[in-house]
């Protein structure tokens, strides 16, 4: 399978992927400058950036994005740090083959300053989803989730670092699952081949 991902940050998931051999063909980025470019550029992956002010709507800007994930051959896409909502077109386009990682045990959180809202409501545990991306906003079937304590004494900082070890972790070893057809979106719920499916829980 030929994997885009999609980024827009620090690409700390980008690199995370790389590190664990996980196979990238494409890197789709929708601010320019940002470190998950240079993390692209280092491994020597094919990347462009689609900004959206040059685009007049999100038609527009998703019509471009589906021009260069079809122009690389790219099957299907792990959003990371990707903080747009893709069009109902696009997520149609790649039934099944577009999903995001959430840092929180969705539903719960979901939407922008997952992390923050989750330490200011002194909540003891909130953790990482990854996700089938449907029509709805960090809605979509669940593939795999991990959850992450709050510890006495945590600050902000500690929380989102730990939580953001958590994705380090969970996010290539799902992708690499579902890249081996280990678990697969029917009819809208996620179905998974029994053996070895630990990983669901982030084992
Ligand atoms: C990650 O924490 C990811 O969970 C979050 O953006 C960050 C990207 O970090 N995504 C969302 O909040 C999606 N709703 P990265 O650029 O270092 O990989």
């Amino acid at each position: 399978m030929r994997w885009g991902v999609l980024v827009g940050g620090t690409g700390s998931n980008l690199k995370a992927m790389l590190t664990s051999g996980f196979s990238v063909s494409l890197v789709i980025s929708h601010k320019a400058g940002v470190k998950a470019l240079e993390i692209a550029r280092d491994y020597g992956l094919e990347s462009c950036v689609l900004m959206p002010k040059d685009y007049p709507d999100r038609q527009a800007y998703d019509a471009a994005l589906v021009e260069q994930l079809s122009r690389f051959g790219i099957e299907r896409v792990a959003m990371a740090g990707f903080l747009r909502w893709l069009t109902p077109e696009t997520i149609a386009r790649y039934p099944g083959a577009i999903v995001n990682l959430h840092p929180s045990l969705l539903p719960a959180y979901p939407g922008l300053h997952a992390i923050e809202r989750a330490f200011s409501d002194g909540v003891l545990w909130s953790g990482v989803t990854v996700h089938f991306v449907d029509e709805g906003h960090d809605t979509g079937p669940i593939v795999a989730q991990v959850p992450v304590p709050r510890l006495v004494g945590d600050a902000l900082a500690d929380f989102e670092e730990r939580i953001h070890a958590a994705e380090h972790a969970l996010y290539p070893q799902v992708l690499k699952a579902l890249d081996r057809g280990q678990a697969a979106l029917i009819d809208g719920r996620v179905e998974y081949k029994k053996e070895n499916d630990q990983w669901m829980h982030g084992h």
